[in-house]
């Protein structure tokens, strides 16, 4: 695949083309996700739970996420890397800076940060020191504590005005891409239409311009899966297969299917 980048991504949102993305912490996985076309590998947090074991992502530390991203850039072939900024890695910019700097040195492509409009000022600077930066808005896992629990965000009126208010401010601070995980399809398609950068859904419904999933749902490892993931292992039965079969549903807008909305 040739190598995506933050232009490629642009250039896809224009063009109506849909990409995906799956997380990946180690060199195989990395390897197998990029030769299946997925376009961005994520080496999410979300390793604090399906590989350390812990309840939520609060444990993960920056030299976790620096030695899996290290990891996952030795078997990539040419997917955007992101790499996730964990709990209390950002919440100064200048701490943000000197995290950042690790993970992109560890060989990340581009750093996630959970949060809204108190990000502006870290994400502006990020940018201006070359650090491109995806936003992360509705369902923010590192803040489970404060939220009273992993549950669908923008249901309200006033939470659905706060997090579309969110992404414009996001996207005038620099960041180049957008997560949204779990809120409703129709809150999702209108932020989708508002912004210019690409935005990738996770339980957000068909019309994002991307979908991400964590490889081990997907994989059918999960006992207790939510409701927006798809066993791409029950009909493909092959890692490399399912691979395909999801990289091939997200581009041809099949996953995700109502099954796997909130209304
Ligand atoms: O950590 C992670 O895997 C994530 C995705 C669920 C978006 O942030």
């Amino acid at each position: 695949m040739k190598s995506i980048t933050v232009n490629t991504l642009l250039s896809y949102k224009s063009e109506g083309k849909k990409f995906s993305c799956l997380t990946a912490y180690d060199a195989t996985f990395a390897r197998l996700i990029s030769l299946a076309g997925v376009e961005t590998i994520l080496v999410g947090d979300s390793l604090g739970m399906v590989l350390q074991g812990h309840d939520s992502t609060l444990p993960v530390s920056s030299n976790d996420i620096a030695y899996h991203t290290a990891a996952v850039s030795k078997g990539n072939q040419g997917s955007l890397i992101i790499a996730d900024m964990p709990f209390m890695s950002y919440a100064e910019t200048n701490q943000a800076l000197l995290n950042a700097r690790q993970l992109m040195q560890a060989g990340a492509h581009m750093i996630k940060m959970e949060g809204g409009e108190w990000l502006a000022e870290t994400i502006n600077k990020l940018v201006r020191c070359g650090i491109p930066v995806c936003g992360h808005l509705g369902l923010t896992p590192q803040s489970v504590n404060t939220l009273g629990g992993y549950k669908v965000q923008g249901r309200a009126a006033q939470s659905a005005q706060q997090i579309e208010k969110d992404a414009l401010v996001l996207q005038n601070a620099g960041a180049q891409l957008l997560v949204l995980e779990c809120v409703p399809r129709q809150l999702a398609k209108t932020i989708t239409e508002n912004v210019d950068i690409p935005v990738i859904g996770i339980g957000a419904g068909p019309d994002t311009n991307a979908q991400v999933l964590v490889l081990h749902d997907m994989l059918g490892l999960n006992p207790k899966p939510a409701r927006f993931v798809k066993d791409f292992m029950a009909e493909n039965h092959s890692i490399p297969k399912a691979l395909q079969a999801y990289s091939d549903e997200v581009q041809q807008g099949v996953f995700p299917g109502d099954a796997h909305c909130f209304e």
